[in-house]
């Protein structure tokens, strides 16, 4: 069978004629998709040169820790078999370094939209002045709603707790994170924390959703509903009318948030899904990180209905930046929800059994979790693993 297939590379189009998966004959040349033109020798075997990888994914490394965990995740996809191109590009102080008028270029935002799947490092945010988060921009830019930060504990990481197992679904876009602050007048300023019933109903169903897909018993809202009577109110009594309506077998309970994080340091095992509003799921983020192991081995997810960005609950750690002392877990695993997300669920299944693998040997594991390895050596660990 022939077949004429055109490869374009926005400069030139060539004509192939492909027979059984062999080129007979190709005018006038061949782009090869690696940056250059080839003269194509008849009987060459088309597959060479046609291939296409099946997953493009934007790779964000940020700051700090970000580049050295990123490439670390990325060593780790790539040698598991994943087949991808990765568009890097720039976002937070390392945009700025690199000539960019903006923490978030353009270019960057402009790729997620059109690769729709990201990893992403973490960035720098200066406190207390200079630019909006980069992540607050992009979770809102992006309408990436959910963020979704599984905590479990891992054989081999030895903590006060056993058996942890639960997910913080926490809303991204709004809340105290809306960023509207304003000065009354000096010496007074006020910073307001926005809730819409629109975005409460619709991180409620993601969450319930979640929790039904991923066979998960019961959803708890932490809220401050008796200080905060409107905008937690409202997160709360939409929560209850999703489940009412859609999900009334899936066990639901409410609890002050106070209260709820003294029962998870009291018990973590008891908890299964978390609800809550952004504040308080970034803050009960990094509480829970520190019952399984630290911020280097918690991953996470920011997804939206049509993109999603993977990355570590971690921030660019500055004290360990440039170092080779950082755990690239949390970030490798966050590549593996990303796998999953993706459809990959073999590679990701390889992976997850490799760093377990490295994790329960404890030989080549990173100082925050008590060995001496380096960022390299425990991302080629992993790969020596598979
Ligand atoms: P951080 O998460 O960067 O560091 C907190 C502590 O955890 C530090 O002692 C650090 O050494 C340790 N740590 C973090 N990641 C680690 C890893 N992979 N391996 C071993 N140890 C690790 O939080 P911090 O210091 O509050 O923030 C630093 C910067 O990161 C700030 O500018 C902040 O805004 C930003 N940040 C960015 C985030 C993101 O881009 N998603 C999330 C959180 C903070």
């Amino acid at each position: 069978m022939t077949a004429g297939k055109r490869i374009r590379d926005g400069r030139q189009t060539s004509l192939c004629v492909v027979r059984h998966g062999f080129f007979v004959s190709c005018s006038p040349s061949l782009y090869s998709g690696r940056g250059k033109f080839i003269a194509v020798a008849p009987n060459t075997p088309a597959r060479i040169f046609l291939h296409m990888p099946k997953h493009t994914i934007v790779l964000i490394p940020g700051d700090g820790i970000g580049p050295e965990c990123s490439a670390a995740a990325r060593r780790v996809l790539d040698s598991a078999g994943l087949d991808a191109q990765w568009i890097e590009v720039p976002a937070g102080a390392t945009a700025l370094e690199q000539g960019h008028d903006n923490v978030l270029p353009a270019v960057t935002i402009d790729a997620i939209k059109q690769h729709r799947i990201a990893l992403k490092g973490p960035v720098t945010t200066p406190v207390g002045k200079g630019f909006k988060s980069v992540n607050v921009q992009l979770r809102q830019k992006l309408g990436l709603y959910a963020a979704v930060r599984p905590v479990r504990s891992m054989q081999g990481i030895k903590t006060r707790y056993e058996g942890v197992d639960l997910v913080i679904v926490r809303e991204n876009t709004e809340g105290l994170y809306s960023g509207i602050e304003n000065e009354i007048t000096p010496g007074v300023v006020t910073s307001l924390k926005v809730a819409t019933e629109a975005a409460c109903t619709r991180i409620a169903r993601y969450a319930f959703k979640y929790a039904v897909q991923r066979k998960r018993k019961k959803v708890t809202v932490f809220h401050k509903a008796n200080i905060m009577k409107l905008t937690d109110g409202m997160f709360i009594a939409c929560a209850q009318k999703v489940r009412e309506e859609h999900f009334p077998h899936v066990d639901y309970d409410e609890l002050i948030i106070d209260a709820g994080c003294m029962k998870i340091v009291q018990d973590p095992t008891k908890f299964d899904v978390l609800l809550m509003e952004n504040l308080y799921g970034d803050l009960v983020s990094d509480l829970c990180a520190g019952l399984v192991g630290g911020l280097g081995v918690t991953p996470g997810a920011n997804i939206g209905d049509e993109y999603a960005v993977f990355e570590a609950v971690h921030g660019s750690a500055p004290d360990l930046a440039g170092q080779n002392k950082a755990n690239p877990l949390a970030m490798i695993i966050s590549g593996v929800m990303m796998l999953n997300h993706i459809g990959e669920t073999a590679i990701a299944a390889k992976i997850k059994s490799a760093y377990n693998q490295v994790i329960s040997e404890g030989k080549t594991v990173t100082r925050d979790l008590g060995g001496s390895a380096g960022t390299k050596e425990f991302a080629q660990a992993v790969i020596d693993r598979f």
